[in-house]
């Protein structure tokens, strides 16, 4: 392990990290919730909008998290601790929390998709993609192959940041990369793929201000980007002093934009070129994997042997997104373990993934579970985690745009002023008012 910094772990340079950061980033959120989100809230209107709060709210947030985990080289109990005293202490320990929840659903979710992969590489998909679906996305066999994600996970972590993380990151994000801009292009030239164009980016802008639609596409920005609840601020306090992290930071907000943008220009296409798209029109958002797991097999299906190839290439490049965002969920949890009870890295990857392969037992076997754990962990616990990095970072801590003037810039540093003021500002109120809206949806 190369150790610089006070004896801690570090990735290898600005490129690792930034990678790393995006494999965080990009992941299911961006291949499914945002297409199904962006084609009943508005189409391309609520592309703008989504774009507008990813550098509004999404990047200031972002740089909020990396300047604070860098500044207190700690995982999110440390960071928060050394930042807020004992309220920062419990902050941090729900960070935690959140990590472990959200990877305990999430991986079940990653579990089929390496299912669907491995069932298109033997024998390909069945024609009824339904039936398929509820056969293995609850029971044992979805909870075995939960615990087989979830220790590949573990493996890749329990290796290190530089070895394990940054690692897997360098293989997989291009590799996903790779395969949606080729998919996209090829989809592009289906004939009938303008009806999917159409559909997905049809400008709508009746409700596109509706604090509803906005309260959506914030918890679409928190999620997709991982903020509240600590993998960035995790990812930073592993980064070296001289780095750049507003620039870097605008990498990896833009990278996590283009990708989930690009996903909803491979799947229209499909689905509409090839006549399913029964199966995406007037979907809601929390029915999203219909599109990912009933929609597209089903065009890969009416492909041929062709539909199969591309339906390996694409569920691999989906597990690939899944994995790389699992990893920060369990370096949240393995930071803690390791900053704050001195475990070694092995130890509490090991110990940490097979608490989560324990706990997905009740996702793997009810759909419901796994929705309630979206709703408490995936949506409510990271919008109230990005309301307390907001105030933590924008008010409590002293002289925040400090660390972010280390290794900027000239004009990024007159910039910074601005930051503070959005994380004041926009994303304070903003969040406030999403965590209000998520609040009422549930007591409704
Ligand atoms: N950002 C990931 C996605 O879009 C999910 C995630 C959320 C990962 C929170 C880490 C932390 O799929």
């Amino acid at each position: 392990m190369v150790e610089d910094h006070g004896g801690r772990a570090a990735w290898s340079g600005g490129p690792g990290f930034v990678l790393a950061a995006i494999g965080s980033a990009v992941g299911l959120g961006n291949m499914w919730r945002f297409a199904a989100t962006t084609s009943v809230s508005g189409g391309a209107a609520f592309v703008l909008l989504y774009l507008g709060l990813t550098l509004a709210v999404g990047l200031p947030l972002l740089l909020a998290e990396l300047s604070l985990g860098r500044r207190m080289r700690s995982g999110p109990v440390g960071a928060l601790r050394s930042a807020a005293g004992a309220p920062g202490l419990l902050l941090g320990g729900a960070f935690a929390a959140s990590g472990f929840l959200i990877f305990s659903f999430y991986a079940v979710i990653a579990g089929w998709t390496v299912r669907y992969g491995v069932t298109a590489l033997l024998s390909g998909l069945p024609s009824d993609p339904g039936a398929y679906f509820g056969e293995v996305a609850t029971g044992w066999d979805a909870a075995l192959y939960h615990m087989g994600f979830v220790a590949g996970t573990a493996g890749v972590v329990g290796t290190g940041i530089r070895r394990g993380i940054e690692r897997a990151a360098l293989l997989l994000i291009p590799f996903l990369f790779a395969v949606l801009v080729a998919l996209a292009v090829w989809a592009a030239a289906l004939p009938g793929a303008g009806d999917g164009f159409a559909f997905y980016l049809r400008p709508d802008w009746s409700d596109v201000l509706a604090p509803r639609t906005i309260a959506e596409a914030a918890g679409q920005t928190y999620f997709s980007m991982s903020l509240g609840m600590g993998a960035m601020l995790t990812f930073a306090s592993y980064r070296g002093s001289g780095g750049d992290l507003p620039a870097e930071g605008t990498v990896i907000a833009l990278s996590d934009f283009g990708v989930a943008f690009l996903a909803g220009l491979v799947i229209f296409p499909l689905v509409f070129a090839l006549g399913f798209e029964e199966g995406v029109i007037g979907l809601e958002a929390d029915q999203a994997e219909g599109v990912l797991f009933l929609a597209l097999p089903a065009a890969f299906h009416g492909l041929g042997s062709l539909g199969r190839v591309l339906a390996v290439v694409f569920f691999a490049a989906l597990a690939a997104a899944a994995l790389t965002s699992t990893l920060s969920l369990l370096e949240v949890v393995v930071s803690t373990a390791v900053d704050e009870l001195g475990v070694g890295r092995p130890t509490a990857a090991a110990v940490g993934g097979a608490a989560v392969a324990v706990a997905g037992l009740a996702p793997a076997h009810s759909l419901g579970v796994l929705g309630l754990l979206n709703t408490v962990a995936g949506e409510i616990m990271l919008a109230a985690g990005a309301l307390a990095i907001a105030v933590v970072v924008g008010w409590v801590v002293p002289d925040p745009v400090a660390e972010l003037e280390k290794g900027a810039g000239r004009r990024i540093r007159r910039l910074l002023p601005l930051w503070l003021l959005a994380l004041r500002w926009v994303v304070t109120p903003i969040t406030l008012l999403v965590l209000l809206l998520m609040l009422m949806e549930v007591a409704a």
